[in-house]
């Protein structure tokens, strides 16, 4: 072994140390219910290790985004949540509303007005053992963070879109799973991996039968060339709340304007889409984000460029989100920094 013999740090040592390992995180504030309160010092932001969420992945999570000092569908989100939880038996003492409450004051406490939402319920602390019996108390934690691109995108993908790989090595997860929020994101992790591997950017799952999936943390979007805005459906994948918006604006808006004929979800074979049966495709997840996919697996989709259903619905999401758009009231709650 090379490096000082490792000693055991006393308290104040455990301080500093957290300190200075944390440089500029743009964590502005974490709630934990397991310490009744909210903590601001991001070295502070801390998980029980025996918490089941950590080492047995007994938790469920989701997000929402801060925009001008509102939560942009935090309801719908968390409608989501409670359905993993749900699925994933996570016995807990609090309403739709009390979480909303918990999430809407810590974002009251973040000192931005513009940031990216994060939450988990967990089964709580309580051991290492798989059973949640040990685990007294449920918890739910939350934190509000600087707004970052996924995937570390480091140009604008509606400007220039992105690659596409199929994801051949990496397994789909069994529907229970893929249908939870859950903490066991591993296999999408694994998905984004290879498809970096394979000249991609988030990878596309397909099934054993050739019908696509979903993405590592995205949902997928095809249009047809008869304008037939289509996705698969939700069988063994996350129900998006992205797609789910977009379905809706493009049922409503782009019906309207003659950009799409129809909306339909159904499944896709990945061999439809090398073909010339499809026009566009894009990933959609995180409530604003669209992805164009320009290429899959080295073959241009419909005519190689950003098409013009991806940029419409970019532009409807973002402002309605950020933009001061109407989009519906019940989709926007707004955060009290006063108190
Ligand atoms: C596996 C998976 N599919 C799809 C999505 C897109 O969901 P949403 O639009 O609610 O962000 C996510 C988002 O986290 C995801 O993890």
């Amino acid at each position: 072994m090379t490096g000082p013999t490792p000693y055991v740090l006393s308290e104040s040592e455990v301080l500093s140390r957290l300190r200075s390992k944390r440089g500029e995180t743009g964590y502005r504030a974490m709630f934990s219910s397991w310490l009744g309160g909210i903590i601001t010092d991001p070295a502070l932001m801390q998980i029980p290790l025996d918490d089941h969420l950590v080492h047995r992945g007994h938790g469920v999570f989701d997000t929402c985004t801060l925009s001008d000092g509102r939560l942009y569908r935090l309801g719908v989100h968390m409608d989501r949540l409670l359905h993993s939880a749900s699925l994933a038996r996570i016995e807990h003492p609090w309403s739709k509303e009390e979480l909303i409450q918990m999430v809407a004051d810590t974002a009251g406490k973040a000192d931005i007005r513009d940031g990216a939402v994060r939450y988990w319920l967990s089964v709580g602390p309580g051991g290492f053992s798989p059973s949640p019996q040990e685990c007294p108390e449920a918890c739910f934690y939350c934190v509000i963070f600087d707004p970052i691109p996924l995937g570390g995108a480091h140009s604008d993908p509606l400007t220039d879109g992105i690659s596409e790989a199929t994801v051949r090595d990496t397994p789909m997860k069994p529907t229970l799973l893929a249908t939870i929020k859950s903490n066991n994101y591993l296999l999408n992790v694994l998905t984004h991996m290879e498809a970096v591997d394979r000249g991609g950017t988030f990878g596309i799952l397909v099934d054993d039968d050739g019908y696509v999936a979903e993405s590592c943390v995205l949902n997928v979007v095809f249009v047809t060339e008869n304008g037939t805005l289509r996705t698969p459906p939700f069988d063994g994948i996350l129900f998006g709340t992205t797609v789910r918006r977009v379905m809706d604006l493009a049922s409503t808006v782009l019906l309207e304007e003659g950009l799409v004929s129809s909306v339909v979800q159904s499944p896709i074979l990945a061999s439809e889409v090398s073909g010339d049966l499809v026009k566009e495709m894009f990933l959609c997840g995180g409530d604003t984000h669209l992805y164009p996919v320009i290429s899959w697996d080295g073959t241009a989709v419909g005519d190689g460029q950003i098409g013009p259903v991806a940029e419409r619905l970019t532009e409807l999401l973002d402002g309605e989100a950020f933009g001061g758009a109407p989009g519906d009231p019940v989709d926007f709650i707004d955060v009290n920094y006063e108190h």
